[in-house]
C-alpha cells in the first residue's frame, strides 16, 4: 500500500474531471490519487466513466479508497446527484476539487459563439453548480474546502481568449465564494497552473515547444500534474485551515517574470550586456 502522510485522513473528497483526456496523468487524476494516498475517500467524477475507472484502478493498486460516478458537471441534476451519491456512499463531504476544464482558442474576432458559450459553461458554470450542491453538505459536515482550478491563462494573455476569460472568471468566482461562505467554515481557494505537461496539452506539443515552455520560467524545468496535485493537497488539508480566497500559481515562477527579460532569446541578449 502506498501511503502518504495521511494529511487527509477521515475526509471525503469529490474530484471532477478525475480521468485524463489521454494517456498519462492529468491534473484531476493526479489530484484524486494524492487525495486517496493522503487518506481521503474520493468520488471520481467524470463524464467519461472509462477515464474515471483508470484513475480508480491506480488508486486501488495503492490500497486507497475511491469509487467512480458518471456526471456531466454542466448539468444541475448531475451535480445534485453527485453530492447525494457522496453522502450516501461516504456519509460526509469535506473537499470539492473543481478540476473540469476545456480549452478553446481564437481571438474575439475569430471565436464562434458556440465555442465561447461551451467554454464558459464547462469551465465556469460547472463550478457554480457543483459548489451550489456541495456547500450544504459541507456545512452539515462541519465545514469544507473547495479548490477551483484556474490557469495562468486567467492572469496573463495566453493566445486563447475564451479560455483566458473563463479562467479569469474562475478567480473572481473564487474570491466571491470565499467571501460568502467563510462564516460557514467553507474555504474556497484557487490554483493557477502554468505550462504543465499533461495529456490535455500533449497533442499540441513537440520537443522544441516543450523545451521553450521549460525555459520560459525561472525554474527552467517542466511541471507535471503532480505539482498541481500537491498544491491541492495543501488546500484540502487542515494545514490551510486559515487560508481562504487565494490563488496559488503553480508555474515555476512564470507569472512573476517579464518575457522581455526571461525568454531564451532575451536571456542570450542580456548575457552579452
Ligand atoms: N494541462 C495544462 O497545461 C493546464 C494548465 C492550466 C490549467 N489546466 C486546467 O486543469 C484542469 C484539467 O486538467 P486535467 O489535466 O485533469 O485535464 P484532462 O483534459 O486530462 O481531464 C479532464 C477530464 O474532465 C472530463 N470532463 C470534461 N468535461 C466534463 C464535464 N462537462 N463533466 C464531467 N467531466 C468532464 C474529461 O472527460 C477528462 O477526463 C482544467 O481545468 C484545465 O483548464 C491545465
Amino acid at each position: 500500500m502506498t501511503q502518504g502522510n495521511r494529511r487527509l485522513e477521515g475526509k471525503v473528497a469529490i474530484v471532477t474531471g478525475a480521468g485524463s483526456s489521454g494517456p498519462g496523468v492529468g491534473n484531476g487524476k493526479a489530484t484524486a490519487t494524492l487525495f486517496a494516498r493522503e487518506g481521503a475517500k474520493v468520488l471520481l467524477v467524470d463524464a467519461d466513466l472509462g477515464r474515471a475507472e483508470e484513475t480508480l484502478s491506480l488508486i486501488r493498486k495503492e490500497g486507497g479508497e475511491a469509487s467512480v460516478f458518471r456526471a456531466n458537471v454542466t448539468k444541475a441534476e448531475d451535480c445534485l446527484r453527485m453530492v447525494e451519491e457522496t453522502m450516501e456512499r461516504y456519509g460526509r463531504l469535506d473537499i470539492l476539487d473543481n478540476n473540469v476544464g476545456i480549452s478553446r482558442r481564437g481571438t474575439v474576432v475569430e471565436v464562434s459563439e458556440e465555442d465561447w458559450d461551451q467554454v464558459m459553461e464547462v469551465n465556469v458554470k460547472s463550478i457554480m453548480l457543483a459548489s451550489r450542491y456541495a456547500i450544504p453538505s459541507m456545512v452539515q459536515s462541519g465545514g469544507g474546502s473547495i479548490i477551483n482550478i484556474s490557469s495562468i491563462a486567467g492572469i496573463r494573455a495566453h493566445r486563447s481568449t475564451p479560455y483566458s476569460a473563463s479562467k479569469a472568471a474562475v478567480i473572481g468566482l473564487t474570491f466571491s465564494m470565499a467571501g460568502d461562505h467563510g462564516k460557514d467554515n467553507v474555504r474556497v481557494n484557487c490554483i493557477a497552473p502554468g505550462l504543465v505537461y499533461t495529456p490535455m496539452v500533449a497533442p499540441r506539443m513537440d520537443d522544441a515547444l516543450r523545451q521553450r515552455r521549460r525555459e520560459a520560467a525561472p525554474l527552467g524545468t517542466e511541471g507535471t500534474a503532480w505539482d498541481v496535485a500537491w498544491a491541492a493537497v495543501y488546500l484540502a488539508s487542515d494545514e490551510s485551515r486559515w487560508v481562504t480566497g487565494i490563488v496559488i500559481p503553480v508555474d515555476a515562477g512564470l507569472s512573476v517574470t517579464t518575457p522581455a527579460t526571461y525568454s531564451p532569446l532575451a536571456q542570450q541578449q542580456y548575457q552579452r550586456l
